[in-house]
């Protein structure tokens, strides 16, 4: 029995958090805290019990530490959570952010029901956060903090609440009003990021190219600004989508391309179009040249650049940029069987160039490259297309950056100012024609399989030869979309890439 997830909600609020009621009150607390600070007055409160614990040398206030206390009737909430800061001046958005994030992990693993926020009221000037901003911050991270994927579990004791309350708590009626604002655009990005965790989430059993489909017209149903049209194997044959069509031909499950349009409301010829093409191999057993056993399972995150699409397109249809979007997801299934496409087969591609297959493995450029042509037909000026695509750029980069790959340096300024803003980071690679050599093929225009080294600098070689005006961005988050088991209290999908896309599309212009 399939049961729902968590229900998180975050408002800003007038009030004093010293003494409103709740079950858990989150304050932040700098290494270089003022004295008029709110964590001076809360050790008042508490008698000393503060500096107390920093003396023993329990809490050092360093990003990402943390205490509790228990309040013992000398506040409005049960519980007090103290969050490190670090230094005053050194306070980014991404430090407040990682911070409501533990406040929302701590508070559901205590099966609180609500948490009080405090975390921005000593912050200084210098910082260039206004409230907005931080509203916005708070309520990402509220709502990534709060996340579990639990809904295959059985168990009728949930360790957590059913429904999540965080309330950003402020005396200043103009600060709260800023505040609000930002907690409205953060809880929709938020939520939007959870919604692809939970996609990217489900087994392979459950989302194939078919039911991830069905998901995203249920999302474009939701959302007024949204549309969604799906072609099938059908018409995909009838296009010649001859990349996305191969790999999908092993699967019992028929391969898809799905389309998410967004139009702004005022939209004119003039308006510009970018496109979002993002990678949904809902599984990758590497086909015939199947990959070896160990670790395979986690090949059901092989779909998550297109979920980082699906997330992308729900928040930006609730956040009205001015640009048209469309989010294209193509979508199959790499399996081995008697009717997979093989080593050795030529492809002839949506654009009509042919290629090589040297590896069934990589799978994941074969359906992007129809996925990039279909979107410059469709008019996109700007394409950006996200992938797990390569093994070597989690090599390259490890686990906290994706690669950047681009034939336009102002669309990969574009990205890093989107990435800044956002702290989902980014680490520009090269793909230039060095790299496209080692892509040709002397029986086919290209092949699938680049040389022994630099791995996701070919793959985003080949994808650049798909594109003919347009500026193109390729983003390979092999190593950066999934958070290990048993390290965390929500592993699996991060939901990477919804909040950077989200913010490419609103500062498009
Ligand atoms: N989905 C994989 C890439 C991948 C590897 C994602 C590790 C996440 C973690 C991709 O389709 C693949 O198999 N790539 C091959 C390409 C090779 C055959 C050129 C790889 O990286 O080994
Ligand atoms: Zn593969
Ligand atoms: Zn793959």
């Amino acid at each position: 029995m399939v049961k729902a997830l968590i229900k998180i909600a975050v408002k800003a609020q007038k009030g004093d958090c010293l003494s409103v009621a709740g079950d858990l009150l989150a304050v932040g607390v700098f290494s270089d805290a003022s004295a008029k600070s709110l964590v001076k007055i809360l050790d008042r409160k508490l008698s000393g019990g503060i500096e107390k614990i920093k003396k023993l040398g329990d809490f050092e206030a360093k990003p990402g530490s943390s205490c509790l206390l228990y309040a013992e009737g000398r506040l409005g909430a049960r519980r007090l959570l103290l969050l490190g800061l670090g230094k005053r001046k050194k306070v980014t958005a991404d430090v407040l952010r990682k911070a409501a994030a533990l406040a929302a992990t701590k508070a559901v693993g205590l099966k609180a029901k609500s948490v009080l926020l405090s975390l921005h009221t000593d912050i200084p000037g210098s910082a260039k956060l206004d409230s907005v901003r931080i509203g916005q911050t708070l309520a990402e991270g509220a709502c990534f903090g709060a996340y579990r994927y639990d809904e295959y579990l059985t168990d009728k004791n949930h360790k957590r609440p059913a429904n999540f309350k965080v309330l950003i708590v402020d005396s200043d009626a103009a600060v709260v009003a800023k505040l609000r604002k930002g907690v409205s655009a953060g809880v929709v990005t938020g939520l939007a990021q959870n919604f692809a965790r939970t996609i990217a989430n489900r087994p392979a059993n459950v989302i194939n190219p078919v039911t991830l489909a069905a998901e995203a017209k249920k999302l474009a149903k939701r959302i007024s600004f949204l549309r969604c049209t799906v072609l099938d194997d059908k018409q995909l044959k009838q296009k010649k989508m001859g990349g996305i069509l191969a790999v999908g031909q092993g699967s019992a499950t028929p391969p898809r391309l799905i389309v998410l349009h967004y139009t702004p409301a005022s939209a004119t010829k003039k308006t510009p179009t970018i496109g979002l093409v993002g990678k949904a191999v809902t599984f990758d057993s590497g086909g015939i040249s199947l990959k070896p056993g160990a670790g395979m399972h986690d090949m059901k995150f092989d779909k998550s650049g297109g979920i980082a699409v699906l997330g992308a397109m729900d928040a930006i249809a609730r956040l009205k940029p001015k640009c048209r979007v469309y989010g294209l997801i193509p979508a199959a299934e790499n399996m081995p069987s008697g009717v997979s496409y093989r080593p050795g087969d030529i492809v002839t591609t949506y654009s009509g160039k042919t290629i090589e297959i040297q590896n069934t493995d990589a799978e994941g450029r074969m359906i992007l490259c129809d996925a990039i042509t279909y979107a410059e037909n469709l008019g996109c000026k700007s394409i950006v297309d996200i992938a797990t695509l390569t093994g070597a750029c989690v090599v390259a980069l490890g686990q906290k950056r994706a690669g950047l790959m681009s034939n336009d340096d102002k669309l990969v300024a574009r990205l890093k100012k989107a990435s800044d803003r956002t702290g989902e980071r980014l680490w520009h690679l090269p793909c230039d024609d060095e790299f496209v050599e080692e892509m040709k093929s002397k029986i086919a225009d290209l092949k699938n399989l680049g040389g022994k080294w630099g791995g996701a600098c070919t793959a985003a070689a080949f994808l650049s030869q798909f594109v003919d005006k347009a500026q193109w961005a390729h983003i390979d988050m092999a190593g950066v979309g999934v958070w290990g088991a048993g390290e965390n209290d929500a592993p699996g999908s991060i939901g990477f890439g919804v909040r950077l896309l989200t913010a490419f599309a609103m500062n498009y212009k």
